[in-house]
């Protein structure tokens, strides 16, 4: 798998993030011995027989994704707290990405792309 990114190896900058029993998580602060046993998703597993997610539709359509080094840590907060708050606002979505840093500063259509995949999910379901 190479989309989970590796950056800082500190947790702070959430390129690393992954999804680990239905909660988003930096995986460079997960031992080996706290993963055993658990359930994780990568951005592998967002696209279902070759089609791309909604969040990553999004994400191509908004713009929001520059050089892509952030993208597949900010999709996978992104689904994490989309899975539990389906229609979240701006701010609950800035949150929800809080610990996530963008480095080309793309916030702005991150959280349109978040909040268009709010709405296609309500549409069309799927991650
Ligand atoms: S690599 Fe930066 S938070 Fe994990
Ligand atoms: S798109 Fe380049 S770091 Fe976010």
């Amino acid at each position: 798998m190479t989309g989970t990114k590796q950056a800082c190896e500190l947790g702070d900058c959430g390129t690393c993030t992954v999804i680990m029993d239905g909660k988003a998580v930096n995986s460079c602060l997960v031992l080996a011995m706290q993963a055993d046993g658990s359930e994780f998703t990568t951005v592998e597993g967002l696209a279902v027989d070759g089609k791309l997610s909604p969040i990553q539709e999004s994400f191509i359509d908004a713009g929001a994704i520059q050089c892509g080094f952030c993208s597949s840590g900010m999709m996978m907060s992104a689904k994490a707290m989309l899975d539990q708050n389906p229609s979240p606002s701006r701010d609950e979505i800035r949150h929800g990405i809080a610990g996530n840093l963008c480095r080309c500063t793309g916030y702005y259509k991150i959280v349109n792309a978040i909040e268009n995949t709010a709405k296609r999910r309500c549409k069309e379901g799927g991650a």
